[in-house]
C-alpha cells in the first residue's frame, strides 16, 4: 500500500490543479461512519460531509449493497433511451417527498452544475420569458450556464454573459444596504420588486427567480425567517416560478426533508445534488409538469440518470427517512450551534455563529467592531484544526467563514470532539502557533 507522502507527490505531479481546492494535505483512504482514514492509518473526525455530500457519513452499508446489487444486474442502464427500475422509483419518491402531487416530474444530471444549468435552460424554454433573478453570493455550480447565474466573488472572475440579474441576498450580520440589519428582508425585497423589476428585468421578461435557501458557499448567511415567504410571495404577485436550490442543504440537513418547508411555502422546481447520490454523482429537478415536460427533447448526458447512481441515490434517501436524519439534524445542530457559540463566543476574533440544522459557519474577523474579514484567521485555524484530528473548509464572499456540515449521523460526544478541536485550534492561531509557510500550499477559496 502506498503511503501519504507517496500520493501526496504522485498528486502534485499529476493532478491538475485547475480542479484543486485544497486546505491540507489530507489522503483518504478508508472510512468509518463520520472517520475518515488516511493512507498511514490516521484517523480524522469529518465536519465537512466533503462539501455536504456525505450525510450518511462515508461507509453506509445500505448504499453499499443497493450499488453492488444493481452492478451485479448490469453494469450501465440509462434513463435517456431506456427505463430502469432504480430511476423510476427514486422519481417516485421524490415526488413522494416533494408534496406528492400528480403534476411532478424529475429531471436528472449528474452534479448540482449540471441541474441547475438545465433548471435555466428549460424554464427559459417553458415560459418563453428570457431572464431570471438570482442573489448575490449565490452559488449554483462551476458549469458554464451555472457560473453564470451564480455571485461569488470567488469565481466572479470566470465568468461571462448571463441571462440573470443578481439581487442582494438578505444577510442581516453584513447588511447590503447598511443599517442595523434588522429590515433587511424588506430592503432587499424592494430593491427587488421595485428597481431591478422597475428597470432591467420586467416581469414580463422574467421567468424565475433562483435562491438558496442558506447561502452556504457565501458563507452560510442565513436569511431572516420571513424572507422566504415574502419572495413566494412576490413571485406569485408577478407570475414568476421559485425555484430552490437545495443542492448543499436539501434531504435533511436543515432539520427538514428540504429546506423551504422550515417556511410554510412550496417551490415551483427542486434542486437536488450532492448527498443525493450518497457519494456518486447524480443530481436532480424535481417540478411542476408543465414546466419539465414543456421543452421536451434532450436536456441532458448520455450518462444522466443512470441505474448504480440511482440505485445508490434511492438507497440514500430511503436511509435518511428510516434513521430520521432530518430530525436528528435539527436536534443535533441546535447543539452544535449552542457548544460553538459557548467555546468560540470568547474570542474576539469569531464575529458570528450562524445555521440551521447540520450547516454552520464561524465568521472570522479582525475585531468585532469593524467586522474586517479575517482570511488568515479562517486559513489557519482549520489548518491546524486537521494537524488536531478535525477536517473542516471555510468559504465566503471574502474566504472568512469555516464552514461545518458534518455527516447527519454525528453523535454528541464527536460534536463535543469536533467543537473542542476547533476550540484548540483558535486559541493555537491566536498564540500564533501556525506559520503562514505551513498554510502556503493551500490556497483554499
Ligand atoms: C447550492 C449549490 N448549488 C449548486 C452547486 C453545484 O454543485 P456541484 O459542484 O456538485 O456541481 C453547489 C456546489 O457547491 C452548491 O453549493
Amino acid at each position: 500500500m502506498p503511503t501519504n507522502k507517496q500520493l501526496i507527490e504522485k498528486d502534485a505531479r499529476y493532478i491538475a490543479k485547475a480542479m484543486k481546492v485544497r486546505y491540507n494535505p489530507m489522503v483518504v483512504d478508508r472510512a468509518e461512519g463520520a472517520r475518515l482514514v488516511d493512507a498511514d492509518g490516521r484517523r480524522y473526525l469529518d465536519f465537512s460531509s466533503y462539501w455536504s455530500i456525505g450525510h450518511l457519513g462515508f461507509d453506509n452499508q445500505a448504499v453499499r449493497r443497493a450499488v453492488r446489487d444493481q452492478m451485479a444486474r448490469t453494469t450501465f442502464a440509462g434513463l435517456v433511451s431506456n427505463v430502469h427500475q432504480p430511476g423510476v422509483e427514486l422519481a417516485e419518491k421524490l415526488v413522494e417527498l416533494a408534496g406528492g402531487r400528480k403534476d411532478m416530474r424529475v429531471w436528472y444530471g449528474l452534479s448540482g452544475s449540471d441541474a441547475c444549468e438545465a433548471a435555466n435552460r428549460i424554464i427559459v424554454a417553458a415560459t418563453g420569458k428570457r431572464r431570471i433573478v438570482t442573489f448575490v453570493g449565490s452559488w449554483h455550480g462551476t458549469s458554464d450556464g451555472s457560473m453564470a447565474i451564480s455571485a461569488s466573488p470567488a469565481f466572479n472572475r470566470y465568468m461571462f454573459a448571463s441571462n440573470a440579474t443578481k439581487a442582494p441576498y438578505p444577510n442581516a450580520y453584513r447588511p447590503p444596504f447598511g443599517g442595523s440589519g434588522r429590515n433587511v428582508t424588506v430592503q432587499c425585497l424592494d430593491y427587488l420588486e421595485n428597481y431591478i423589476f422597475e428597470t432591467i428585468s420586467p416581469p414580463s421578461e422574467t421567468a424565475a427567480v433562483f435562491v438558496e435557501t442558506i447561502q452556504a458557499d457565501s458563507g452560510e448567511v442565513l436569511p431572516p425567517p420571513d424572507f422566504i415567504p415574502k419572495l413566494r410571495a412576490l413571485c406569485d404577485r408577478h407570475n414568476l416560478l421559485l425555484v430552490v436550490d437545495d443542492i448543499k442543504v436539501g434531504l435533511g440537513r436543515t432539520g427538514k426533508m428540504f429546506s423551504y418547508q422550515h417556511y410554510g411555502i412550496e417551490p415551483d422546481i427542486l434542486i437536488l445534488g450532492k448527498s443525493l447520490g450518497g457519494g456518486l454523482p447524480l443530481s436532480a429537478i424535481v417540478g411542476r409538469a408543465d414546466i419539465l415536460d414543456a421543452p421536451g427533447g434532450f436536456h441532458g448526458f448520455t450518462n444522466s440518470g443512470n441505474a448504480a447512481c440511482c440505485a445508490a441515490g434511492l438507497a440514500t434517501v430511503t436511509e435518511i427517512e428510516r434513521q430520521r436524519l432530518p430530525e436528528r439534524a435539527g436536534r443535533n445542530g441546535r447543539y452544535l450551534q449552542r457548544r460553538l457559540k459557548e467555546a468560540l463566543g470568547g474570542f474576539d476574533i469569531v464575529g458570528d455563529v450562524r445555521g440551521i440544522g447540520m450547516i454552520q459557519g464561524i465568521e472570522l474577523v479582525q475585531d468585532r467592531k469593524t467586522k474586517k474579514p479575517n482570511r488568515e484567521a479562517a486559513a489557519k485555524i482549520v489548518f491546524r484544526a486537521w494537524e488536531l484530528g478535525l477536517v473542516c473548509y471555510y468559504a465566503g464572499m471574502w474566504g472568512s467563514v469555516i464552514e461545518l456540515t458534518p455527516p447527519l449521523i454525528l453523535t454528541r460526544a464527536e460534536i463535543d470532539e469536533g467543537v473542542d478541536i476547533l476550540a484548540r485550534a483558535t486559541r493555537d492561531y491566536l498564540e500564533g502557533d501556525i506559520s503562514d509557510k505551513a498554510i502556503a500550499p493551500y490556497a483554499g477559496w
